[in-house]
């Protein structure tokens, strides 16, 4: 008998991307209503100018993911049916069974493709790019959707000035596909979770959830817990290390990269990586000051934007990082 053989390595493209932020806008001016804070204050120690946030009872994880989902799949031109895989980066799904995935698979036509969510916080469409690319480049699968969406308002202690202030919502997705060259798409790509500092930024579900050095009194169940120096500590660095890495591992200098799409979480964090790091500025993506920080919906709705608006340069590759709780870190350099 010959022995079946598995498919030769193949690389991967984008084929189309899409994201969706919805309509209403929460401004620092409104914020300065609800809390003891101010736009200066906000603005100065984050970048953050606006956010946009879901309209209660009629828009959430599942909506934002589809339209996104929808766009990507115009924006690709293709059919649905030949989709092979659906992965959902969120901490918001509306049910923990379905999962977001395997709704979308019916609300775009997509059913019988394999579908999943990932919770890895903010680095959740980091790793499921990272994932779908893997499983197209073993030739596992043909054509995956890769989403990260958050709904992180449903998350929200109005109250805590410290953590309200920075996240927003947002849906961003793309849909990978096989090509026969081997050096495109993702040529260095990392995962990392490190659990012991998970109490920096949690969600308790009930009381036995609380972090041990999480002392303060009224915590709220359901809602975002952070402690921001410690997770703005950690950030500064495996951010530097994360962007460091790929560089030294894919022997790129940092002006070689075309686009730098960062997760939008504080605008001085990123700052304080292109400083250190000699970044070419201008080539680093910023939108934390129109949506805050978007959790998973970040970097997928910064690469859509990046397409959108044309800063792509082809002909240099793509370098994405991005940190969240858990605590995880991710990053990927991408040949177009
Ligand atoms: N408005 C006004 N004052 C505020 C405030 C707000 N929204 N939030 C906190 N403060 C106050 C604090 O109470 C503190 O007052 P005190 O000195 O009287 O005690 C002071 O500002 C400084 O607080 P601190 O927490 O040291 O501020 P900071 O410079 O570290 O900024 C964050 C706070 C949250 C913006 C910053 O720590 C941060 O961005 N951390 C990382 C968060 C993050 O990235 N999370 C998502 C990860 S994916």
């Amino acid at each position: 008998m010959k022995i079946p053989q598995l498919p030769a390595p193949r690389g991967v493209r984008i084929a189309g991307t899409g994201s969706f932020t919805p309509d209403a806008i929460l401004s620092n001016e409104d914020l300065s209503k609800m809390v003891d804070t101010s736009d200066e204050w906000i603005v100065q120690r984050t970048g953050i100018h606006r956010r946009h946030i879901c309209e209660p009872n009629s828009e959430g994880t599942f909506s934002m993911a589809n339209k996104a989902l929808e766009r990507a799949i115009e924006d690709a031109g293709i059919d649905p049916s030949t989709i092979d895989m659906i992965i959902v980066g969120t901490v918001t799904s509306e049910m923990t069974c379905p999962s977001t995935a395997a709704r979308l698979t019916a609300a775009c036509g997509a059913t019988p493709a394999g579908a999943f969510d990932v919770s890895a916080a903010c680095c959740g469409f980091m790793y499921s790019m990272n994932l779908g690319e893997s499983l197209i480049r073993v030739g596992r699968a043909n054509r995956v959707a890769v989403l990260g969406v958050d709904h992180m308002t449903s998350l929200m202690d109005y109250d805590d000035r410290s953590c309200s202030i920075l996240f927003g919502d947002a849906a961003g997705a793309a849909i990978l596909e096989a090509v026969d060259d081997p050096n495109r798409g993702s040529i260095h790509q990392t995962m990392h979770a490190d659990g012991r500092g998970w109490g920096a930024l949690y969600i308790p579900r009930k009381s036995g959830d609380i972090a041990e050095n999480d002392t303060e009194e009224g915590i709220r169940l359901g809602c975002l817990r952070m402690n921001g120096r410690e997770v703005y500590k950690f950030a500064v660095t495996k951010f530097q290390r994360a962007i460091s890495s790929a560089l030294e591992a894919t022997g790129l200098e940092p002006d070689d990269v075309g686009i730098y799409i960062c997760h939008q979480s504080n605008l001085r964090i990123i700052e304080s990586a292109v400083e250190k790091l000699g970044l070419p500025e201008d080539r680093v993506y910023i939108n934390i000051n129109e949506y805050g920080n978007t959790s998973a919906g970040s970097v997928g709705l910064c690469l859509d934007e990046v397409r959108k608006k044309k800063l792509v340069d082809e002909s240099k590759p793509m370098l994405m990082v991005a940190f969240g709780g858990g605590m995880t870190w991710s990053s990927s350099v991408w040949n177009w």
